[in-house]
């Protein structure tokens, strides 16, 4: 198979790179990608000897570029990780969110059907379903569960998920969708929850916690959802949506004390701040689909997850110092400037 990967430069599309390229020698990886803030292609330096790995800059807004890459490279299929993916960036910036995750994915969609390809893969989140309450914690987001996205990030999402659903109804696209839950692990962007207070207990700086800390998030293992989305796309039935997820919710503030206290940290680092517009109160995914019709099992437990992921970043300090060097400064300015 040649496969598309689109995102491959960002935290998941690079791991599932990763993942791809080495466990499936006879198949090609193409990754494609912007490169903006996001994109890192320190992510992609082991894989770039590898014979059947290739990269590729380009947009996916850019129907021209598409189009000729599937013309010169006949892809078999297109999985679709390209996305602006921080939900705070989408509160002061939504332009670019439409821009990318709906009309984005509308170009690979119509490249899909333009070129016959086997399958577009929609790589979603259990955001568009919104939030669920903090008191019920017997409620869980399955795949029937109502689509009321809160945020301009997940709005986009839902819409990109719509359109894709649309394609396999109106032109019988051979499409499958994957929504799933917050990942963690290797390569992420040190602006998200996990990365931002790992590097910053390390350099004894506040940690700041939006709100009370309260909010829950159900995290899952970064190499377990790609071995989810390999799966789906070889057996996935088309026109289905798959959630994936671990069964491992917590709230913010206690992932931030485990961080702490596995760096030997104290907690008077952490300082609570102003909260997040919006902030969605839980998200719980209910995996019990995948796991029946695909028999997906998520392989690591969040208590082995986070000391993994700890050590690869007290490993590969560079990678993430590279990253706070340079624009992402400005960012964390404009970002918490005010608040701390
Ligand atoms: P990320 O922000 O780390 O990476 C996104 C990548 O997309 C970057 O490499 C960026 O350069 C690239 N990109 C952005 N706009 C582009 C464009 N117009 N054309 C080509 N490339 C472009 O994101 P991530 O956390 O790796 O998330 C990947 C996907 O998984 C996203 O679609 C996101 O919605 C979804 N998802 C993420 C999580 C999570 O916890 N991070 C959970 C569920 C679903
Ligand atoms: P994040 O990693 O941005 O993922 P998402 O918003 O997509 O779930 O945030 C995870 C949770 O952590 C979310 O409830 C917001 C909270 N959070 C903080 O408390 N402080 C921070 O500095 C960040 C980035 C997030």
């Amino acid at each position: 198979m040649k496969i598309i990967v689109t995102g491959g430069a960002g935290f998941i599309g690079g791991n599932f790179c990763h993942y791809m390229v080495n466990t499936y020698p006879d198949d090609t990886i193409i990754c494609l990608d912007k490169l903006t803030y996001a994109g890192n292609l320190e992510t992609l330096e082991p894989l770039k000897d590898k014979k059947n790995f290739k990269f590729i800059k380009g947009d996916i807004c850019d129907r021209d570029f598409v189009y000729e890459l599937c013309e010169s490279e006949k892809p078999d299929v297109i999985i679709n990780f390209a996305a602006e993916s921080h939900v705070d960036r989408s509160v002061l910036e939504p332009d670019v969110f439409v821009k990318t995750n709906v009309l984005g994915t509308q170009v690979l969609l119509d490249a899909t059907k333009k070129y016959n390809l086997k399958r577009f893969h929609q790589v979603s989140t259990d955001e568009v379903y919104g939030d669920l309450p903090l008191d019920r914690p017997e409620l869980m987001f399955d795949e029937n569960y109502k689509i009321k996205a809160s945020s301009p990030y997940s709005a986009s999402k839902a819409s990109a998920d719509l359109l894709t659903l649309a394609y396999y109804r109106t032109f019988n696209l051979p499409v499958t969708i994957s929504r799933c839950s917050n990942n963690y692990g290797p390569y992420h962007f040190p602006e998200k929850l996990i990365p931002l207070m790992i590097q910053r207990a390390l350099n004894d700086e506040p940690l700041p916690v939006y709100g009370e800390g309260k909010n829950v998030r159900d995290w899952l293992y970064v190499l377990d959802h790609c071995k989810a989305i390999d799966l789906i796309v070889r057996k996935g039935k088309v026109g289905e949506v798959y959630n994936v997820g671990g069964h491992n919710e917590k709230a913010n503030i206690d992932v931030v004390k485990i961080i702490l206290k596995e760096l030997g940290k104290p907690e008077s680092l952490i300082k609570y701040v102003t909260d997040r517009p919006g902030h969605d109160l839980r998200y719980a995914i209910n995996p019990e689909k995948i796991e029946r019709e695909l028999g997906w099992k998520p392989e690591t437990k969040f208590e082995d997850g986070i000391k993994y992921t700890i050590k690869w970043y007290l490993e590969n300090r560079p990678w993430w110092e590279h990253i706070i060097s340079g624009e992402y400064q400005n960012y964390f300015n404009n970002m918490y400037g005010k608040r701390i």
